[in-house]
């Protein structure tokens, strides 16, 4: 069965083509990022992110079926992004989904986004087996759950306030950055020096799953209007601050999750979403959890960001399990859309 899969929840336009025979896999995926574009605002213009999904999604399309040497009339089925996500931003792919379902007499399948980054690490050379425990760290959410099977997902915590790589975006444009900031903030952090700038780490010994950052990011404000406001920070000092920053965040992240992995039992963690992309981050973790004796799991780095193919891979993966698809071509999406109400799917 071939699956089409198609990404447009935020200012990355994802398109992939996914066989679930599995001497096949992922046959090819296309990404167009617009960082470019939105990086003169500092942040995300939803109206831009939309037109511009607008324009992408049909040469993306062209590229993947060229790449993989399939035409349309060879797709078995259509995923796309229901949500979360920006609503204009949403309804191009799912717009753009349902019609072609409808012109090539195929059902469709609404995916959730964040299934979509949980489940991508299953794309690795060496994937993780059910069950593990989940860290999805993004843009918009920081949470930690246990994942059982394909769609049966049992939340342990969910961050209070501000998500991690909001965290990373914010005080990254503190510091005077530029977006995205995780990046930029760990490329900042790399020339700072250890334990130079001592700041908080909040919740770390609250005794349950659930993060909070946004006093981290005040605590950053509060340290950088001692030292005379953003103008007036050297190069070191913004680097200090940022590994100060960096370590803090991702002395939190790593304790909250292998805690949850040794609560429950297991022995493998996956980490998904777009600041899994840290490489302090990453080394952290492995070098702890080695010691634990837990497995870590990262997905190739080109898919820790958004892109096609996790949908394609969460559309292949619930089709295979029975998923009710669509085939009326009605749609809605969902730009708040708790991950919790999926398992009642
Ligand atoms: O998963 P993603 O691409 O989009 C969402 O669904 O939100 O995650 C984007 C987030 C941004 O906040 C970005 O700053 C952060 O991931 N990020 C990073 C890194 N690369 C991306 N955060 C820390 N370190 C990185 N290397
Ligand atoms: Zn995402």
């Amino acid at each position: 069965m071939l699956v089409l899969g198609i990404e447009s929840s935020c200012d990355e336009t994802g398109v992939a083509l996914y066989s679930t025979d599995t001497a096949e896999g992922l046959l090819a995926h296309a990404l167009y990022s617009q960082i470019p574009i939105h990086q003169a605002y500092g942040g995300v213009v939803p109206e831009l992110a939309s037109r511009d999904h607008i324009r992408r999604i049909v040469p993306l399309l062209r590229k993947v079926l060229a790449e993989s040497n399939r035409s349309l009339a060879d797709i078995d089925a259509l995923a796309y992004t229901q949500g979360p996500g920006l609503a204009g931003a949403l309804l191009v792919g799912a717009a753009f989904a349902e019609a072609l379902a409808q012109s090539l007499a195929i059902p469709t399948l609404p995916v959730h986004h964040l299934e979509g980054h949980l489940l991508s690490p299953l794309l690795s050379r060496s994937p993780p087996n059910f069950p593990f425990i989940a860290l999805l760290v993004s843009g918009g959410h920081s949470q930690l759950m246990r994942v059982t099977s394909v769609g049966v997902y049992e939340f342990l915590g969910d961050t209070l306030d501000d998500a991690a790589g909001e965290a990373f975006d914010k005080t990254a444009k503190l510091l005077g950055l530029g977006y995205p900031g995780g990046p930029a903030l760990e490329q900042l952090a790399a020339r700072g020096r250890p334990n130079q700038v001592k700041l908080p780490r909040p919740m770390l010994h609250s005794g349950d799953f659930d993060f909070s950052f946004s006093g981290l990011k005040t605590a950053v404000l509060t340290r950088v209007q001692e030292l005379g406001g953003p103008d007036a920070l050297d190069v070191q000092q913004r680097a200090d601050i940022a590994r100060g920053f960096q370590d803090a965040i991702v002395e939190v992240l790593v304790a909250k999750s292998l805690g949850a992995v040794k609560t429950c039992g297991l022995q493998q963690l996956v980490v998904a979403g777009g600041v899994g992309a840290n490489r302090v981050l990453r080394e952290r973790l492995d070098a702890q959890a080695a010691s634990m004796g837990i497995a870590v799991f990262y997905p190739e780095f080109e898919f820790c960001t958004d892109n096609g193919a996790m949908i394609a891979l969460a559309g292949a993966l619930r089709l295979q399990a029975g998923a009710q698809t669509q085939k009326d071509g009605a749609f809605s999406v969902r730009p708040r859309w708790p991950l919790a109400d999926l398992s009642n799917h």
